[in-house]
């Protein structure tokens, strides 16, 4: 359930990626309960190689991973989801002062936090339900302990150039003096990213329909949901999967008292994920600051998890 602030900003989000052209929205908004249940569903696609392959490497190499954040350390993870990616560091970090798990889906992350204390009892978890483009006060500020961060998913890869800059400026500052692990989906063959963001069995589609479906639990949006189909394809000038919303014919939504019409073909674009090279991303983190470390990736080179030294 939204709080007043958020449905507001919801709405007022909303109105304005409507009112734009091209139209366009912060795929947070994909992440109610239902849509992180969603998501949760596409990690365990066949042709979802992302999750599949960064656990891998955590599982692999989390004694060196943990190393590098060092004892004595506060964990912050952003945009922590289920928290199935955290345990393999967990099993190997030394005597943490504490786990902070940041993520805009509150109730899936307070419920993942549960399941996490029950295997990891002695661990301090401080939730945070906040989102983390925007300030936030960490609830263990006042606490001790070497920060450093954990963003895994390639979740950066949702982040339009200046967003990622200003991420990773707002990490710098939080992490200053520890560092950070990330995970960053490499460039690789278009086909095995079109599969992976079309996936035969539509849970990616109905992923993406949930942001409207959300819109009218919550906001009263009125629109047909035969309307709409489920667009993702590879724009490669800009290196990244586009994700759009795609109008099947000349329609009238109408949200808050204001009609927005569609044409035939015309889409609300949902979400990028920008695809990199570990090179590009390491010049990319240099500029709020960040020292390129030991960098793990798999056999074929689709996906990279990347340690940061912070100023
Ligand atoms: C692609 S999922 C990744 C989940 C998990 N970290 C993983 O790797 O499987 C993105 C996660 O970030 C959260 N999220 C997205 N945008 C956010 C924001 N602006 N602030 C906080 N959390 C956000 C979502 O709720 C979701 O749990």
């Amino acid at each position: 359930m939204l709080t007043l602030g958020a449905r507001t900003a919801f709405a007022a989000d909303l109105h304005s990626a409507l009112s734009q052209r091209p139209r366009s929205i912060s795929p947070k908004y994909f992440y109610d309960e239902i849509g992180s249940g969603l998501f949760e569903q596409i990690c365990e696609l066949p042709e979802y190689y992302p999750t599949r392959t960064e656990l891998a490497l955590l599982n692999r190499h989390g004694a060196e991973m943990a190393e590098c954040m060092g004892p004595g350390a506060q964990l912050i993870e952003y945009g922590a989801g289920a928290l199935r990616k955290v345990r393999p560091l967990l099993d190997h970090l030394v005597r943490p002062q504490a786990f902070v798990p940041v993520d805009i889906s509150g109730p899936h992350l307070l419920a993942a936090c549960a399941a996490l204390a029950r295997d990891y009892p002695h661990l301090h978890i401080a939730p945070l339900v906040a989102d983390f483009t925007q300030a936030h006060e960490l609830p263990t500020r006042t606490a001790p302990g070497r920060r450093v961060g954990f963003f895994p998913g390639s979740s950066i890869g949702n982040f339009a150039p200046a967003e990622v800059q200003s991420f990773l400026g707002m990490a710098a500052q939080e992490l200053r003096g520890g560092g950070l692990l990330i995970g960053i989906d490499l460039i690789k063959d278009p086909a095995v990213l079109h599969a992976a963001y079309n996936d035969a069995a539509g849970v990616t589609a109905a992923f993406n329909l949930n942001l409207l479906a959300r819109a009218r639990r919550e906001l009263g949006l009125q629109f047909d949901p035969e309307g709409f189909i489920h667009s993702a394809f590879y724009n490669a000038p800009l290196q990244r999967i586009e994700m759009h919303l795609l109008s099947r014919r000349a329609q009238v939504l109408h949200l808050g008292g204001e009609a927005y019409e569609f044409a035939a073909g015309e889409t609300l674009h949902t979400e990028n994920s920008c695809k990199y090279s570990v090179a590009g991303f390491q010049t990319v983190a240099a500029r709020a600051g960040f020292a390129a470390g030991p960098v793990w990736t798999d056999e074929n080179g689709w996906f990279a998890l990347l340690w940061l030294q912070a100023p």
